[in-house]
């Protein structure tokens, strides 16, 4: 059986790459710092330890573990936040992945998998954005994750590890965050079912490209298998926030109460990825409709809230 490590196991997306890792018949194991992931997260079968990434005792498993993979999520992802604190995201994002590089450098590791963002294209030119786009890093965690990938394309070049990198649209589903930053059709769901008010920054014209999390996981573990190199994982649709708010209500069956609030700083006004290389490569595409994956995320809030 082969062994993945998920390092960001206790997080969203991580809990669920988990989950489908050990139903594709992988033995897993997972480290996550708990800091902002949680312990229920991770399915109870699953071994786990709680370690920082970038600590000694973290490579010291990676050395005793033996992982045939390693899929590499954890990291800081509030981009508000890697403006306030840029020493910590880099601190994170960068010295994390160079820490985990390290430890799996040079024994022989079938695939190293690098979930990266489509924060890296800032205001991209093209849209949907294809990988080979100019990048626009226009914050810290766009720099660090970038930097993060230079790190990855090195040690790959260098004959250290094969390496594959995933550029993720925006996540959503069970499980995200709805405080903070990055969730929000995390926070629009919590927002509908708790009758409080809709807060959309800036007029809500801005779009995104919303993917749902098991697509992508699926899209993460075939990268995993077969990958090499960059590839977006994402719908190549755009939706606006003010569209993402109407779906939600008419999903949740009701009339969302809206509020705008200032938009935020350098906030790319349109956002989507092309897909083509991952469906032409891996054979993998979205499969799950927006409303079907709003109707998943609604139902596991009312469970939660
Ligand atoms: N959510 C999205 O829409 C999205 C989009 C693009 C890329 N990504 C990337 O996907 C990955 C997972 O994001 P997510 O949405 O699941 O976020 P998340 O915050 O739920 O998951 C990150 C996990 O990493 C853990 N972690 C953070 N620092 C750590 C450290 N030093 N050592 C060990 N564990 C640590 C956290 O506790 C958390 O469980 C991240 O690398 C993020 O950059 C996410």
């Amino acid at each position: 059986m082969n062994r993945v490590l998920v390092t960001g196991g206790a997080g969203f997306i991580g809990s669920h790459l988990t989950e489908h890792l050990i139903r594709a018949g992988y033995q897993v194991a997972v480290v996550d710092d708990l800091s902002t992931g949680q312990k229920s997260n991770i399915p109870k079968t699953v071994s786990w330890r709680k370690l920082d990434v970038r600590t000694q005792a973290f490579r010291s498993l990676v050395r005793d573990w033996r992982p045939d993979y390693i899929c590499h999520l954890a990291a800081q992802l509030s981009v508000v936040d890697s403006v306030r604190e840029p020493t910590k995201d880099a601190s994170v994002n960068i010295l994390g992945t160079v820490n985990t590089l390290a430890a799996a450098a040079g024994r022989s590791l079938k695939k190293f998998l690098f979930v990266s963002t489509a924060a890296v294209y800032g205001q991209a030119r093209e849209i949907p954005t294809p990988e080979d786009s100019d990048l626009q890093l226009n914050s810290p965690y766009a720099v660090s994750k970038y930097s993060a990938e230079q790190y990855l394309s090195l040690f790959e070049s260098n004959g250290q590890l094969p390496a594959v990198i995933v550029r993720l649209s925006n996540v959503y589903g069970p499980r995200q965050r709805y405080s903070g930053e990055g969730g929000v059709a995390a926070k629009f769901a919590a927002a509908v079912l708790s009758n409080k008010k809709l807060v959309i920054e800036g007029r809500g014209e801005q779009t995104r490209d919303f993917l749902y999390v098991s697509d992508a996981v699926q899209g993460l573990i075939i990268a995993m298998e077969k990958g090499r190199g960059i590839y977006n994982l994402s719908t190549g649709q755009e939706i606006s926030i003010r569209e993402l708010a109407v779906k939600i209500g008419e999903v949740a069956g009701t009339v969302p109460n809206v509020t705008y609030a200032p938009a935020r700083p350098n906030d790319v006004k349109r956002s989507s990825l092309s897909p083509i290389r991952a469906k032409r490569d891996l054979g993998w595409q979205a499969q799950t409709p927006l409303t079907d994956g709003l109707r998943q995320t609604l139902k596991w809030f009312k469970e939660i809230l």
